[in-house]
């Protein structure tokens, strides 16, 4: 059925009311939720459910307006329950959120045939954060790049570690929602006899119809918060970060997000990425100014092989190893100018929200979608736009090079479960499960 922009505006104006007001409000789809980029931005706690329209081909700012919606409710303040709170996002600058809340890859596979904690049970820190005094609940990042344990040699290839302008690495977060955990514990999918059994791993998509929450997944960035770094420009959490046997306390600053999300009119998933407005100038653009990422008097102190824009460092790597270079990092390519028209919708939406707002300073760098989600040819759906790469996650995958740059739907296409490559849905949490056989 094709809904009315009438309808939008009502779903718009009833949302309104019920952001700001409504004590019961939890963060469960709303089916009229979704609206192109001309109309009236409205901060919800509510996720978009689908798209109102069959994949309207082309058009981004319905994925957009979705990705931005997923953004905001996600980032939404939370309640002890983990349900989104009745209080407006950033009304305090900065908030703990709906998804810090969510369940990370290393509680849910935890070995292989060992069933994962109930949701919500707080992650035991490793013995050398416990050293330092870390209880439980604390937030524990181990990741420092997509090659870390996983994935496959191709994989390793193309990625590397992002070292930034204090010398400190980049470190990456994996966290489901309890619909995602809830199908990986119903279908033993954490043991390699339930991925085995499973006929297609198919995780629950969202839609229009149902307006239930379904599977989504997120992947954040954080940086070492420190020298030349202004704290209330962040998203800040304070997290242990984990190098080998040994873990440090910092505070951490949110520098880049993916959101994914399956609903019923993208079967090969929504794949929205948001960053942080300071992390790196355009390749093509003037470069003065502060970046997370960049330093444009790079040449004055280093060499000109180290300036390099989005050179892969040196191994080896070892976040632990005194003397890092930095890396100096280049946005290849420019954010669609709709999409930058609709962060600035957003971003002075939150800001009358809060002028100090932290949320403000994130800005969407594109949403990729599949165009013909159906086409029996073609697995991935013909993403739409054909590659798309967040400078703190795929810093070093950026452009259009067929084969070679970003493409989220074309990589996560290639995910597979268990030895005999089952596809996993586009997720590679799941192959954790094979590399702990
Ligand atoms: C070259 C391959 C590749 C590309 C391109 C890629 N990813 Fe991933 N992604 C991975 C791998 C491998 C992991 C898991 C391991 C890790 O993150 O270290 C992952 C993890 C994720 C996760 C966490 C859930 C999971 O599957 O583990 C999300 C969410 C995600 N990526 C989103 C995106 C988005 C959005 C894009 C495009 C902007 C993208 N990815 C581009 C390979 C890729």
């Amino acid at each position: 059925m094709r809904i009315s922009k009438a309808a939008y505006m009502v779903g718009g104006a009833v949302l309104t009311a019920a952001a700001v007001g409504v004590a019961s409000f939890t963060g469960s789809p709303n089916a009229r939720d979704t609206a192109p980029t001309g109309e009236t931005v409205v901060l919800s706690s509510r996720l978009p459910a689908d798209m109102a329209v069959e994949n309207p081909v082309g058009d981004r700012s319905y994925y957009d307006t979705f990705s931005w919606k997923s953004f905001v409710a996600l980032s939404w303040p939370v309640r002890a329950d983990g349900q989104a709170d009745a209080q407006m996002i950033g009304a305090d600058g900065d908030n703990a959120t709906v998804w810090g809340t969510w369940m990370e890859d290393y509680q849910i596979l935890v070995a292989d045939g060992e069933r994962p904690p109930a949701w919500g049970t707080p992650a035991v820190p490793p013995p050398a954060c416990q050293a330092i005094g870390a209880a439980d609940k604390a937030r524990v990042l181990y990741h420092t790049t997509k090659a870390d344990a996983v994935v496959s040699s191709s994989l390793q290839a193309q990625a590397g570690p992002l070292i930034d302008l204090n010398a400190r690495y980049v470190r990456y977060e994996i966290a489901v929602n309890r619909p995602m955990y809830d199908y990986i514990v119903d279908n033993s999918l954490y043991t390699q006899a339930g991925l085995k059994a499973i006929g297609t791993i198919d995780f629950p998509a969202r839609s229009r119809a149902i307006g239930a929450e379904r599977a989504t997944m997120v992947k954040a960035a954080w940086k070492v918060l420190g020298d030349g770094d202004n704290p209330a420009r962040f998203h800040s959490i304070n997290a242990y970060v984990v190098n080998g046997d040994q873990c440090a306390r910092v505070q951490l600053g949110l520098v880049g997000m993916h959101i994914s999300t399956k609903t019923e009119s993208a079967p090969q998933w929504i794949w929205s990425t948001f960053e942080h407005v300071d992390n790196a100038p355009d390749a093509s653009a003037d470069k003065t100014g502060h970046y997370n990422f960049y330093d444009p008097d790079c040449l004055q102190s280093r060499s000109a092989e180290s300036c390099t824009p989005n050179a892969l460092p040196d191994t080896p790597w070892d976040p632990s190893r005194p003397g890092q270079v930095p890396v100096q990092v280049v946005r290849v390519t420019p954010v669609d100018a709709e999409t930058a028209a609709l962060n600035a919708k957003f971003q002075t939406e939150l800001k009358k929200a809060n002028p100090d707002t932290v949320w403000a300073n994130y800005m969407l760098i594109g949403t990729q979608y599949p165009q013909k989600p159906t086409d029996t040819t073609d697995p991935t759906g013909r993403p739409f736009p054909p590659y798309l790469a967040n400078t703190a996650i795929e810093t070093f995958m950026q452009g259009d090079t067929p084969m070679v740059s970003s493409s989220c739907i074309g990589c996560h296409n290639r995910a597979t479960a268990t030895p005999a490559a089952k596809p996993s849905d586009f997720t590679y949490i799941l192959s954790r499960v094979m590399a702990k056989e």
